[in-house]
């Protein structure tokens, strides 16, 4: 069973497939012709921290391919409280045909995954965020500057190194892109993280690097990207956080007009407005933070079918008959309890 859990697990020519399988689904969407591929298939959606384009994108886009799911927040299932994560994920994947998480810890959609007999698609954990930055590599396909292919594009991350800014890093390198992350010392990517990234450079023909100087790092940016300065459970960094990244890493107009003029403005939301980026970037025409985050329903779309469209069973129209009229039959001679009595 193969599970959506980091872009490392597959290989630069499969996400490419994600991404036009994304294409062609976003085109029929947009003309309301989408094929109803998963009719009749169910998704569990499983968030222990709230979300408005995760949780939004993976439903609406079930439902538009046909098929349902289902919220599942906390308190509301039992999950590593009363029943142990490997039970839960065995019990829900007998009902559902793929399983969605987000959770606080990677550790818990790793389990999740190593017990469940359906695919599993990581919603975000504290290490990383798959399916925001498969949205955003297809995003900036879309988007991508005259005369420029994806290998040639040059993503700059200012500020912290979150779970999304991880992502980055290692799809970017993935794809054979340029990354930059600026950044001060104490923010900036892990070794670990980097040592990965050098791999897939090896293999791509990618590079990146790591700076603490954001008006270098913009200098030949196509896209400039950032994200929230600190997170839930992080509120007592504030301060530092703040001085850390205060003036010099928001992302203003005064850092943009140092970066070419095609350049593009991208986020991966939620934002704090005048914290990271300032209300004249986040709406400004450089800004395609809108198109990325309609984006996330297109792609989710791609990532459901690609993995649950390859398990569904696609039963013949005769053995459908034969199983209609056996019920059918059944419910004509039977008296069932709730009727009272014979028909
Ligand atoms: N970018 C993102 O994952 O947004 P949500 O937290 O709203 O899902």
């Amino acid at each position: 069973m193969r599970h959506f859990l980091d872009t490392q697990d597959f290989t630069k020519a499969e996400l490419q497939t994600l991404m036009e399988l994304t294409a062609l689904l976003k085109a029929a969407d947009k003309e309301r012709a989408l094929p109803r591929l998963l009719v009749g298939a169910s998704l569990g959606m499983i968030f222990e921290e709230p979300s408005t384009r995760t949780r939004i994108s993976f439903e609406v886009a079930m439902t538009k391919l046909g098929g349902h799911a289902l919220y599942l927040k906390p308190g509301e299932i039992h999950l590593g409280v009363r029943e142990s994560i490997q039970d839960t994920s065995r019990v829900i994947s007998r009902m559902v045909d793929a399983i969605e998480a987000r959770t606080l810890k990677h550790a818990t959609v790793l389990e999740l995954a190593a017990n469940a007999t359906v695919p599993v698609l990581n919603g975000l954990t504290d290490y990383n965020h798959p399916t925001q930055v498969l949205c955003d590599i297809f995003t900036i396909q879309e988007r991508l500057p005259e005369g420029k292919r994806l290998e040639d594009v040059r993503l700059t991350f200012m500020g912290d190194a979150t779970n999304v800014c991880s992502s980055l890093l290692l799809i970017c390198s993935k794809m054979g892109m340029h990354f930059t992350q600026c950044a001060p010392k104490r923010y900036q990517l892990s070794p670990a993280l980097q040592d990965m990234a050098t791999f897939n450079c090896l293999v791509s023909g990618g590079t990146f690097k790591v700076i603490d100087d954001p008006a270098k790092g913009v200098s030949d940016a196509d896209f400039v990207y950032t994200d929230l300065w600190w997170w839930v459970g992080q509120e007592a960094e504030i301060p530092d956080r703040t001085a850390a990244f205060m003036p010099r890493y928001q992302v203003n107009d005064d850092l943009l007009a140092r970066a070419p003029p095609h350049t593009k403005f991208m986020h991966c939301l939620p934002a704090s407005r005048g914290v990271e980026v300032t209300d004249a970037v986040m709406d400004g025409p450089r800004s395609i933070i809108y198109d990325q985050a309609e984006n996330r329903l297109h792609t989710e779309k791609a990532i459901l079918v690609g993995f649950i469209d390859p398990h569904l069973k696609r039963p013949s129209q005769a053995l459908k008959d034969s199983h209609s009229q056996k019920i059918g039959r059944f419910l004509v001679e039977t008296a069932l309890p709730g009727a009272g009595g014979p028909r």
